[in-house]
């Protein structure tokens, strides 16, 4: 079985696509819905506990019936059977991509279910209260110190399962920044606080020196001895992690075919697993999975991230939209658009295609967007009147967790309002200026999920990681590989030495240079 590598401008789909913007860019929404009493129903999805309208996009039956017949021609099937099935999909760096392994109950890789029960059994005795400090006292605080994939999933999740939290509290520290460093230490007791540093690669800049900072800092209080009783890792590099002083029983590992940005399902989540709960963690994992079996087995059309995907790349590469907003109208999910951001750009931010080709149409999509209902606040005046054409993602739950009534009539009402006000705009009443025109006509996707539970936001997260995919697909470009973050860290290297050594002689251009200069 074989990766597809298909360029999508030359499939007969393309050619159709673009005949078809031609003759629609013009239609308006509005005569959409005016003309099809049945248009919600049409184009929506109704899956487990979610429940997915996309109605409110600029596409006819037409467009989507194209869409899909471009999905078939780039061999989306193809290649979501190869990427289950273990095949070295990526490709440049000749590994499988198994993130979804780590979250298949019903057929789970030894060494997945293994793991799994050594943070089972981390997790109870930190919680429980049996896994002692050094001085014999129980564990209060976790500090979790990685960068990137080893810390945005783990974070958001965290953040965003807060209501189910247990006593302990959880600290991120992700940035080489001293200051964050410190102002994350502050307060903290050495005696009931464990560290877990997590780092795929144990070479990572920011991550290394985070590590090596703190464990200064535990040493001012406790020993060498103790630091089996304080620290624990999560990584693939087993050497460096005992090069660093972290006994054996204390290292979790990691395998090279689940990426960065995929890894918070394996013991990356570690973090996870102590502030809610494996019980929790596993309804996470069980949740994306549900997603995965979604993902493989739902005919396109009625497939939530084949149909997102599709509809990105319809305003990517024809209306070229130059970017896309997601809104959650949960405060609990404040940190999933950074989150996001790494997953898509990081996977999708490639110029090159899968034959090693230049690529001469759109590819990765920016991703931005904040809570709701603050961002109404703040960039909404842009995605209502501005010249730009932004498909935005509303997420919301039908239920909210502390059943305050009255605020939650306010939250949904709000977000469905302004699907509505996107829509329709101020069309069919009376404008006294121009100002105060709203066209509408634009284009949003409702991501209606009955309860942020463990469950539903493994499955919410699951959704965007093959949307990702799918799109990657038909871009022809390689979603798992990120060499594109490599330049910059090495030339890093090079710069530190002449901050360091206050020498310039080996930087080619003036303007680096005077900045160096300038920090002396
Ligand atoms: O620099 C990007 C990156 O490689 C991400 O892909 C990854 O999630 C992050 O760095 C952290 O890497 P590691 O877990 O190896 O420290």
């Amino acid at each position: 079985m074989s990766f597809p590598k298909i360029n999508p401008t030359k499939t007969k789909a393309w050619d159709q696509l673009t005949a078809h913007f031609s003759e629609t860019k013009s239609d308006k929404m509005q005569d959409y819905f005016a003309n099809d009493p049945n248009r919600a129903d049409r184009f929506s999805i109704h899956w487990n506990d979610f429940y997915v309208d996309y109605s409110k996009n600029r596409i006819s039956e037409t467009t989507q019936s194209l869409l899909l017949q471009l999905a078939e021609e780039v061999k989306l099937k193809e290649a979501i059977s190869a990427q289950f099935s273990g095949v070295h999909i990526n490709e440049t760096e000749d590994r499988a991509v198994g993130h979804t392994a780590l979250r298949d109950f019903t057929n789970m890789k030894p060494e997945v279910s293994e793991t799994l029960q050594k943070i089972k059994g981390f997790t109870q005795s930190v919680i429980g209260g049996t896994w002692k400090g050094y001085t014999g006292k129980s564990i209060e605080t976790i500090v979790n110190i990685g960068i990137g994939g080893s810390d945005l999933g783990p974070d958001m999740v965290c953040e965003a399962l807060r209501y189910y939290h247990n006593h302990l509290e959880v600290r991120f520290v992700s940035n080489v920044d001293g200051d964050h460093t410190m102002e994350s230490l502050k307060g903290l007791n050495p005696e009931t606080t464990l560290f877990i540093i997590v780092s795929k690669t144990f070479t990572t800049q920011e991550t290394l020196t985070n590590a090596n900072t703190i464990r200064e800092w535990f040493l001012q209080s406790g020993t060498s001895e103790d630091i089996a009783k304080h620290f624990v890792a999560v990584s693939t590099n087993l050497e460096a992690v005992s090069n660093f002083g972290i006994a054996p029983e204390n290292i979790f590992p990691m395998w090279d075919w689940v990426g960065g940005r995929f890894s918070l399902w394996s013991a990356v989540g570690l973090s996870i697993a102590c502030a809610v709960g494996y019980e929790n963690f596993e309804n996470l994992l069980r949740g994306a999975h549900e997603t995965d079996v979604h993902f493989k087995s739902a005919a396109f059309e009625e497939n939530i991230p084949v149909m997102l995907a599709l509809l990105s790349v319809w305003y990517n590469n024809f209306y070229e939209a130059e970017s896309e907003c997601i809104v959650p109208y949960s405060q609990y999910l404040n940190k999933l658009v950074a989150y996001l951001q790494q997953g898509i750009m990081e996977s999708n931010g490639k110029g090159v295609d899968r034959n090693g080709d230049p690529i001469n149409y759109q590819t990765g999509t920016i991703v931005w967007g904040s809570t709701g209902t603050n961002a109404q606040h703040a960039f909404f005046q842009l995605i209502h009147q501005g010249t730009k054409i932004i498909p935005t993602d509303f997420i919301g739950f039908a239920k909210s967790l502390h059943g305050n009534e009255d605020h939650q009539n306010k939250l949904m009402a709000n977000m469905i309002a302004q699907t509505e006000a996107l829509l329709q705009g101020t069309l069919g009443t009376t404008v006294e200026t121009a100002f105060k025109v709203f066209t509408g006509n634009r284009p949003t996707n409702t991501i209606l999920i009955e309860e942020l539970t463990p469950k539903s936001l493994g499955s919410l997260i699951a959704m965007y990681e093959h949307k990702l995919f799918v799109q990657g697909v038909v871009w022809n470009i390689f979603s798992y590989d990120q060499w594109g973050v490599e330049l910059g860290k090495k030339l890093a290297k090079g710069t530190l030495q002449a901050i360091e050594k206050e020498d310039i002689s080996h930087i080619s251009n003036t303007s680096t240079q005077n900045l160096i200069k300038r920090l002396s």
